[in-house]
């Protein structure tokens, strides 16, 4: 589970103490999202793990304690593909007056078929409509708290690839796990952006991350056995999952304006976290989107 040697090199290089910070993370017991909490407790930061599965949690949880051992790590549920179960996760920062420094919407799926609970399509559901129903109810609230946010979305760099199309949203005539999961992240990409602009001059700055490609359960659980099999010799021309987790501390140390798109500096997808070029696929549309997400989520949840 140890970091290694060079991203703690790469992270003491940064100055930056996040000690008395909170840092919230979903999907914070797999992956990128595991090892962005490692990275935060071993920069002194108080974590904030929201995960569907609890149990797994818990053990995941128990892992990061055996190297933070006096670390503060909570456990919060939060199921994306159920807006109830989102709803009660706010209410709980809320009701709780949880202080939140530093939020990372960090969950996602790249295949898994079938619909959220409320009738969306389940990739485009979890990664796109669920960020905004969660973005939508709790950046009113981080806004009233006396310091400044953070707040990442996580994207792909899969999402330059993309495009909307609005008459066939969620592909139901031609399904394609690529095309779906790139255009989720493209949705999240314009949203992102439209909130960074949104909160300017307040105290949220708004971010979109990348990984880059790494080798993490979600490529595995999407492309089955090849991925197990491949994974042990492939892993290495990937970003190492905690290379990829690097982006949110980058952007704590450097501040770079909201709305930036940070991921791994080589060619996007490998390396240690740089600025990305943040494409007119993302500036543009940004309007007929939302009026089409707000008319989505009133036809489906009638709210
Ligand atoms: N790996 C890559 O190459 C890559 C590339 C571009 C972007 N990304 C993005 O990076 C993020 C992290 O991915 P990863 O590679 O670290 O994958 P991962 O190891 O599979 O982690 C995904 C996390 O999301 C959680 N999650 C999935 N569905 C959820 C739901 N309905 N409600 C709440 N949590 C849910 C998972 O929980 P469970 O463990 O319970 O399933 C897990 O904790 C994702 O947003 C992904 O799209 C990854």
């Amino acid at each position: 589970m140890a970091l290694s040697n060079r991203t703690k090199k790469w992270m003491d290089k940064k100055n930056i103490t996040l000690k008395g910070k909170t840092v919230l993370i979903t999907g914070a017991n797999s992956g990128v999202g595991l090892k962005s909490a490692e990275c935060a407790l071993y920069l002194g930061a108080d974590v904030i793990m929201a995960c569907r599965n609890l149990t797994k949690a818990e053990s995941s949880k128990e892992e990061l304690l055996k190297d933070y051992p006096e670390a503060s790590v909570e456990l919060m549920k939060l199921d994306l593909s159920d807006f109830s179960s989102i709803d009660a996760f706010v209410k709980e920062i809320k009701d709780t007056k949880k202080d939140i420094d530093v939020f990372i919407n960090n969950a996602g799926v790249f295949h898994q078929s079938g619909m959220t609970k409320d009738g969306f399509e389940n990739v485009i559901g979890i990664n796109y409509f669920a960020v905004y129903r969660i973005s939508e109810e709790i950046l009113p609230y981080l806004a009233n708290l006396s310091h400044k946010v953070v707040y990442c979305n996580t994207v792909s760099v899969v999402h330059k690839i993309a495009r909307i199309d609005y008459k066939d949203f969620y592909y139901s005539k031609k399904y394609g796990h690529l095309n779906v999961y790139s255009r989720s992240k493209l949705c999240l990409a314009k949203y992102s952006y439209e909130l960074s602009q949104k909160y300017e001059n307040t105290n949220i700055f708004v971010y979109m991350i990348h990984p880059g490609i790494s080798v993490t359960p979600l490529g595995v659980n999407a492309f089955g056995n090849i991925v197990k099999k491949i994974a042990p010799y492939v892993g290495g021309i990937f970003n190492s999952p905690e290379k990829s987790a690097l982006q949110t501390i980058y952007i704590l140390s450097k501040n770079p304006p909201a709305g930036s798109l940070v991921g791994p500096g080589i060619f996007g997808v490998w390396g240690f976290p740089k600025e990305g070029r943040v494409g007119k696929s993302v500036k543009t549309g940004r309007d007929e989107l939302i009026e089409f997400t707000k008319n989505e989520l009133k036809r489906r949840c009638h709210d």
